[in-house]
């Protein structure tokens, strides 16, 4: 499907810029939860459907990522994802992240604390060089969240197989507009409800079996069974043999409107998601004097930038005092001239 075609399935109010605090639903996503809701209300169908919308979701999940579905959990949110990982650490091990990386994938290391696991920040651009021979993990986002700064991922995942670390990588702000390859990584954790366009609560992580075999799936209940649907009861337990083990059972409306999110990604294909972002997010940065970049997410200090926004109409973020626009396939080159005709 081509973007146009995509626009079409959207009905976003002009001067949405703010995808990378959530995103808008394409119509199939929002028919599909209206219809669920209606059904729930009414208490018209069993539940079964609605949990089964997991499978699709991590199935488009894995493709996007090109790694197998066998290694993708699904779950809710980003630190709950982490957690296992943070908990299967050995005591003292050492944890190096960006001073300004989103605090979902800097709290699990540090709520390690009283086992002596230490988290060492340093500035997300000197991550790579810093690096050194005690470190166990390196946990990173792919795009930072405040600033749209993009990892440089060749140089990291160098530096930590140089000296046995693993890598943990938080991609919740560039699954949807960035091709990701998540078998780079030992594990990669992504919420949904941002570039992938779903209702808030899903999440995916991957992670490699290596991985997962020195994890205890301390979250487990009935849906991380092998067969869910033979396990409502009693022991022993039965874990499924794959990432399944990891999964939390699913928040069914959430999934319901995040299979549907994930299918039309897939059919527009990442590769043209990712030129028509950024070359809004350029379009922006020229009409605001700036040199192009490479990312979706634009941060600059505009002095009283919200207050002008607020008066066009145009939904923005402010992270740490600078404004944080970000564009998406439903982003028009109207919305980027009526914030930049407010901004200038
Ligand atoms: C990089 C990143 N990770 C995670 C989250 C959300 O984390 P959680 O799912 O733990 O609420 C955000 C939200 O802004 C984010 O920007």
């Amino acid at each position: 499907m081509d973007v146009p075609k995509a626009q079409s399935l959207f009905d976003p109010q002009p001067g949405w810029l703010n995808t990378a605090s959530y995103g808008l639903p394409p119509r199939p996503a929002w028919d599909a939860l209206q219809d669920a809701l209606a059904d729930w209300r009414a208490g018209r169908t069993s539940w079964e459907g609605w949990g089964e919308a997991t499978v699709r979701a991590r199935e488009s999940f894995a493709r996007l990522v090109g790694v197998p579905a066998s290694d993708v959990s699904t779950g809710a949110q980003v630190s709950q994802m982490i957690a296992p990982i943070a908990a299967g650490l050995p005591d003292g091990a050492r944890v190096l992240a960006p001073v300004e990386e989103f605090a979902s994938n800097l709290y699990p290391w540090f709520a390690q604390a009283q086992r002596g696991v230490e988290v060492r920040t340093v500035p997300a651009r000197d991550l790579a060089a810093a690096v050194d021979d005690g470190t166990d993990l390196v946990a990173f986002s792919l795009v930072q969240s405040a600033t749209g700064e993009v990892a440089d991922v060749d140089a990291t995942t160098a530096a930590a197989v140089a000296v046995g670390a693993i890598t943990v990588v938080d991609a919740t702000q560039a699954c949807g507009w960035l091709p990701v390859d998540a078998s780079r990584f030992d594990a990669l954790v992504c919420g949904a409800y941002k570039w992938l366009l779903a209702p808030r609560g899903t999440g995916f992580m991957m992670t490699t079996p290596e991985l997962r075999e020195r994890l205890v799936p301390s979250q487990a209940g009935w849906w991380a069974a092998e067969d869910p649907y033979a396990s409502f009861f009693g022991p022993p337990m039965r874990l499924a043999a794959d990432a399944r083990a990891f999964d939390i059972s699913p928040a069914w409306f959430s999934w319901v409107g995040t299979a549907p999110a994930l299918d039309l990604i897939e059919q527009v294909g990442v590769e043209a998601i990712h030129a028509h972002d950024v070359a809004l997010s350029n379009r922006f940065r020229a009409g605001l004097g700036l040199p192009p970049g490479d990312s979706a997410i634009v941060s600059v200090d505009i002095p009283g930038a919200e207050e002008r926004l607020a008066a066009a109409g145009v939904r923005a973020a402010v992270r740490d005092g600078r404004l944080r626009a970000s564009f998406h396939l439903y982003t028009t080159e109207d919305d980027v001239d009526l914030a930049v005709d407010a901004l200038t």
